[in-house]
């Protein structure tokens, strides 16, 4: 389960990030242990405080910075998982270059920063999934309305190949930096399997019982 959101470094003390707590990711990585699973929660920082509730004995936990890190990290740990839920907000982009001193109005004004576009994580897992490997995908959107979202949903997860794809709506007060959440889990018939709302450990268990379904009966 990788969580969290990814820093894309611009010089030693600034870089370009989101704002994924890793809330979502570490209550879905504590119900899937909490389930028997034996899990590795790569976080993208995530501040201890909320890491500490993935504190248990079938929890490796490991550490990243940027993207290409969280890419490494996730191509090594898939290799033997039957199930990868990618809950980590990863930055499409990330500065062409970072400045190894701080970039300094002495210097020059900084008004733009070339960007160059990082890999797509999930695609790879996708492209490299083994048979019976499960893998999931989150989206956040700002939609218009329930059925935007839906559309939103189905649309996004045809396009990364996942097979499920858990979107929330992130628009005004919603998803970030909260306790509680509320999303779709759309599946392989582009159809939506289940709708979760609750406190994030909740949603998390709702990810895992539609997992478990899909797993099992193919819906
Ligand atoms: N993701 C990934 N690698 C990236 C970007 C996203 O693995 N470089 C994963 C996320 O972890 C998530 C899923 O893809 O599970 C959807 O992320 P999202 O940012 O919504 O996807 P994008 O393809 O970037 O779509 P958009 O253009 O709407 O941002």
């Amino acid at each position: 389960v990788p969580a969290g959101g990814t820093h894309e470094p611009i010089d030693p003390v600034r870089f370009l990030g989101n704002r994924s707590s890793g809330r979502q990711g570490v209550a879905v990585a504590r119900a899937a242990a909490d389930r028997g699973a034996d899990v590795t929660l790569i976080t993208a920082h995530v501040e201890e405080a909320v890491r500490a509730d993935a504190v248990h004995p079938h929890v490796t936990i490991v550490s990243v910075g940027t993207a290409a890190e969280l890419s490494e990290a996730v191509t090594r740990a898939s290799d033997d998982a039957d199930v990868v839920v990618m809950a980590a907000a990863v930055a499409d982009y990330r500065p062409a270059s970072a400045a190894e001193r701080k970039l300094s109005k002495e210097d020059g004004r900084l008004t733009a920063i070339e960007l160059v576009e990082n890999d797509d994580i999930v695609a790879g897992l996708v492209a490299a999934r083994r048979s019976g490997q499960t893998i999931v995908g989150f989206a956040a959107e700002t939609a218009a309305d329930a059925a935007d979202l839906r559309e939103r949903g189905i649309r996004k997860r045809r396009r990364k190949g996942v097979d499920l794809l858990a979107v929330n709506d992130v628009g005004e007060g919603r998803g970030f930096e909260r306790p509680d959440n509320a999303l779709l889990i759309v599946g392989p018939g582009d159809e939506v399997v289940a709708e979760a709302s609750g406190t994030k450990r909740e949603v998390a268990d709702a990810l895992w019982d539609a997992i478990a379904s899909q797993r099992t009966t193919g819906r």
